[in-house]
């Protein structure tokens, strides 16, 4: 083990900075718009900086603001080593680098190697190419089913709904495993592989720290493009286990060897990849020494809150990486997901139980990476039918309402919408008016808020020694309750029972509730050094 991993976050060497980083994932439609066209942009992040700064992050990592027709808000890239005008330029990018080196916070990028836009120039000139031709080779081009080629070549549902396969004028189909406008590229063909290095090359050399890698799980696709289990509703979420062929197959590790051996040409970079793979073991594949540093582990995501489903998550995760040089990376949103105050039953009791789970969150061994808005304890917004924009509710034949209730625009400060986001009231998604007590502003002045529990628990984690080490050893607790001990001496308890419990003995660090008459509330945590 490398012998700095017993040190906090702030005082890490900087190769392995990322092991127990807290990034904070910037969904740059939503964060800040610098502009004033209600649409958030690079721009908006510089300017933002110094609250990230304040509220004590590590790392940024920043969703796609590549050229993009916007068909699934960005990832959907027509050419990954540009800036959409939208977003800014790459001027900007630089500056915004600049600035948040400057400020201490290193900054990761999207990359999305799985699919590219249908206006990128490659997939225009594939479709202008015959069958057959090195154009075409670059996607997945096949010829159909059935005696004139009229049915897909496969049984591949997308994601998104409806068939993985759209047809072209000259009889051909394409693969795309999400929308039409993102046609799979062909990870068999080297010059697919040579270009996504080139890709990683552009951003790691204007100084980028690292990438998320977008469905790191895809790539690769199995020989012949067999048929898979028939599965109707397979939405972006789901781990479908092994007869789904789109996802997981043997071949992705290979083209991890590639991106791990570029990131390493770099001092100090890393990798963190999107795998929606639920296997202990397959998961852990994707960790060993010369692939990912880390792979999101989404089990927080999916377990209810309750004491043996959470405590599941954790025992999971921690089995996942226990057999590779990879920490565990906790996620409890992200801009894919129903946000976890409306998953924990939303309203007040959401917010006490989100309370709660941030500092289990960062509590937990690691790296951490928070959604923007967690710190404001953002709930999701039902939105009316006209105003969604995720491609999943019209390809879903409206019945999906897709993923735009957790993407609202950040409120900022002020009384009304757009509550500083923007300069125009007329945001990319409508704000909720409800949201004036949410602000950024109005949090900052209240002791009690969700921000200011955020701004604590990461200056603790960031400067105690009670964070040391990377085991955990649970402990005795009353049922219900999670309790677990660091190696440096913190001690996290949980109470999800029905009841409140009494306060164990140590210091009291942090508590998510008021633990000053000697006991932990119900759907509260608490940090204490034992
Ligand atoms: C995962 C991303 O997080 C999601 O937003 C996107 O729609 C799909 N990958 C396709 O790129």
């Amino acid at each position: 083990m490398n012998p700095d991993t017993t040190l906090p976050a702030a005082r890490r060497s900087d190769a392995d900075w990322w092991r127990d980083a807290v990034f904070y994932q910037v969904y740059i439609r939503s964060f800040a718009d610098g502009t004033g066209d209600g649409v958030g942009d690079l721009a908006g992040i510089r300017d933002r900086l110094p609250y990230l700064a304040d509220l004590g992050v590590d790392a940024l990592w920043i969703t796609p603001f590549y050229p993009s027709p916007m068909a699934d808000h960005g990832y959907d890239v027509a050419d990954p080593r540009d800036v959409e005008p939208v977003f800014g330029d790459l001027a900007e990018f630089d500056a915004l680098l600049a600035d948040a080196h400057a400020l201490g916070i290193r900054v990761t990028v999207d990359l999305v190697p799985n699919h590219s836009s249908h206006d990128r120039e490659w997939f225009r000139a594939a479709l202008d190419a015959a069958p057959g031709s090195p154009e075409r080779e670059r996607y997945l081009f096949r010829d159909g089913r059935g005696p004139d080629g009229s049915e897909p070549p496969n049984n591949w549902p997308s994601v998104f709904g409806g068939p993985a396969w759209t047809r072209v004028p000259d009889g051909q189909w394409y693969l795309h495993i999400f929308a039409p406008e993102q046609p799979d590229l062909n990870f068999a063909n080297p010059e697919v592989l040579a270009d996504l290095e080139e890709t990683m090359r552009f951003w790691l050399d204007r100084g980028v720290d690292g990438f998320r890698i977008d469905v790191a799980h895809g790539m690769a696709k199995p020989e012949g493009l067999p048929d898979m289990v028939p599965m109707d509703d397979t939405g972006l979420l789901d781990d479908h286990g092994p007869g789904d062929r789109r996802f997981d197959q043997d071949g992705v590790h290979a083209v991890h060897r590639r991106i791990r051996a570029v990131v390493d040409e770099y001092e100090g970079r890393m990798a963190v990849g999107e795998v929606w793979v639920s296997d202990d073991e397959r998961l852990a594949q994707y960790l060993r020494e010369d692939e990912l540093q880390l792979a999101f582990n989404f089990r927080l995501v999916t377990a209810h809150w309750t004491a043996t489903d959470l405590r599941d998550a954790v025992v999971h995760s921690l089995a996942t990486v226990s057999g590779t040089p990879a920490p565990a990376c906790w996620v409890l949103s992200n801009h894919d997901v129903v946000r976890h105050v409306t998953r924990y039953g939303g309203g007040e009791v959401g917010l006490r139980r989100a309370r709660a789970a941030a500092l289990l969150q960062l509590a937990l061994p690691g790296a951490a990476y928070l959604y923007n808005g967690d710190e404001l304890g953002l709930p999701n917004v039902d939105l009316p039918d006209e105003v969604l924009q995720d491609p999943v509710w019209e390809r879903s034949g409206r019945t999906v309402r897709g993923r735009d209730g957790c993407r609202v625009p950040m409120p900022w400060s002020g009384e009304k919408p757009s509550f500083g986001f923007s300069a125009t009231s007329d945001t990319w998604l409508p704000m909720p008016e409800e949201w004036a007590d949410l602000t950024v502003e109005a949090q900052a002045a209240d002791a009690t808020s969700m921000q200011s529990l955020y701004r604590a628990a990461l200056a603790l984690r960031a400067s105690s020694r009670a964070f040391a080490g990377e085991g955990l050893q649970w402990l005795p607790a009353p049922d219900g309750c999670l309790a677990f001990r660091r190696p440096g001496g913190l001690v996290c308890l949980v109470n999800l029972s029905p009841a409140a419990v009494p306060l164990p003995e140590g210091q009291v660090l942090l508590a998510s509730a008021d633990v000053s008459g000697g006991e932990v509330p119900v759907d509260a945590a608490v940090w204490l050094r034992g």
